[in-house]
């Protein structure tokens, strides 16, 4: 039997293959630090604080963003069967959302969604994208293609602020740099590190081998952590980056539980449009995880904003999977929550 239920008229089957795609979405380590509620007139997006890394992510902010990432998935695979996701963040308030008491998100029925030609890119890309470590092809991204990428996370409330010139491309580079020193001087988070990634043999989550990428050299212009565990995939001397990568900071108006899952949202939006258009990315969290070298970040950026992930984009070429847990392990017992609701959002 389906361990399943059905809900917002989908069947079991349906809600399977939409829990199935939620759980595509990125994540920290690929901790999959999510799980959900299935009643029968709604999904309950939920953080599994088991899945923190209190070393790397003490404030769970990438918690929240992963939770929005996923957020952003189940919304697309609802609307791929023509349920319009009528979306509650933070149903029973702030302080319930961050202590797990409450739910990340609520998605109830919301009318019909119609099908477009946008949709289906989109839905095909979550099972398609990739975080790709490995060097790009050495073409640079074309202006129209930022473009769009720039638009993907102003649709989800987001802002894609693109570093431009030498200057500045050299000051966020030493930026990630000093913040990736500062980490691998921390031994709380080189155990996390050693936890999750560098995998080999079978597993649910955490960041196998194979997906690890090139083992780090020193003449990397950006700095990508070392998820190889000493064994990486390409180990060949010499492998050179792209030199004018894409680097984007993915920025939030606002800052706070309820504007990362709105970023995680704003952030997996520029993901998967970026793999529509053939793009591939890597991240470079390091800058964005050490308080002070993010508050340095905002000054190199002159902004007001808040940053919340830093993304190198380019044309890459195929890399391997990552593991997910299987949908029965991410199911919380149907019982039913007191329900009150503030910004409701349904999408245009
Ligand atoms: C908030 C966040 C921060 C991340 N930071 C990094 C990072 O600094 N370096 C990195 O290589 N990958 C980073 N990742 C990517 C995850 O490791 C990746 O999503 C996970 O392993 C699952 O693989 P997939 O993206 O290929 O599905 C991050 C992902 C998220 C959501």
């Amino acid at each position: 039997m389906n361990p399943v239920p059905a809900a917002l008229g989908l069947s079991a089957t349906d809600i399977t293959g939409v829990l199935e795609a939620a759980s595509l979405a990125p994540s920290l380590h690929n901790s999959q630090p999510w799980r959900f509620r299935i009643l029968p007139d709604q999904i309950e997006l939920h953080a599994d604080l088991a899945r923190s890394l209190p070393a790397t992510d003490p404030e769970q902010r990438e918690l929240r963003l992963s939770g929005g990432a996923a957020l952003l998935n189940l919304r697309l695979a609802l609307q791929a069967k023509e349920v319009r996701p009528l979306v509650t963040l933070l149903p029973n308030g702030y302080r319930a959302g961050v202590d797990g008491s409450g739910a990340l998100a609520v998605v109830r029925y919301g009318g019909h969604a119609r099908q477009s030609p946008e949709l289906t890119g989109l839905v095909q890309a979550v099972r398609t994208r990739r975080t790709n470590r490995r060097p790009f092809i050495d073409a640079p991204v074309p202006v129209s293609h930022r473009g769009q990428l720039l638009r993907a996370a102003e649709s989800e409330r987001g802002w894609l602020y693109a570093l431009s010139g030498r200057d500045q491309h050299a000051a966020v580079r030493d930026l990630v740099v000093g913040a990736h020193r500062e980490q691998l001087a921390n031994p709380d988070f080189l155990a996390e590190l050693a936890a999750w990634t560098g995998r080999e043999g079978a597993h649910w989550d955490g960041v196998p081998v194979s997906a690890g990428g090139p083992q780090p050299e020193p003449q990397d212009e950006w700095v990508l952590r070392d998820f190889t565990a000493g064994r990486g995939h390409i180990r060949t001397a010499g492998k050179d980056f792209e030199s004018e990568p894409l680097i984007v900071v993915l920025c939030s108006f606002h800052e706070g539980p309820l504007a990362e899952l709105q970023a995680g949202q704003a952030l997996q939006q520029v993901l998967l449009t970026a793999t529509t258009l053939g793009l591939s990315a890597s991240f470079l969290s390091q800058a964005i995880e050490v308080p002070h070298i993010r508050a340095k970040l905002r000054r190199a950026l002159e902004t007001t904003l808040e940053p919340q992930a830093i993304l190198r984009i380019g044309f890459g070429s195929p890399v391997p999977a990552t593991p997910r847990r299987p949908v029965a392990d991410l199911l919380l017992p149907q019982v039913t929550p007191p329900a009150h609701s503030q910004f409701d959002r349904s999408p245009t």
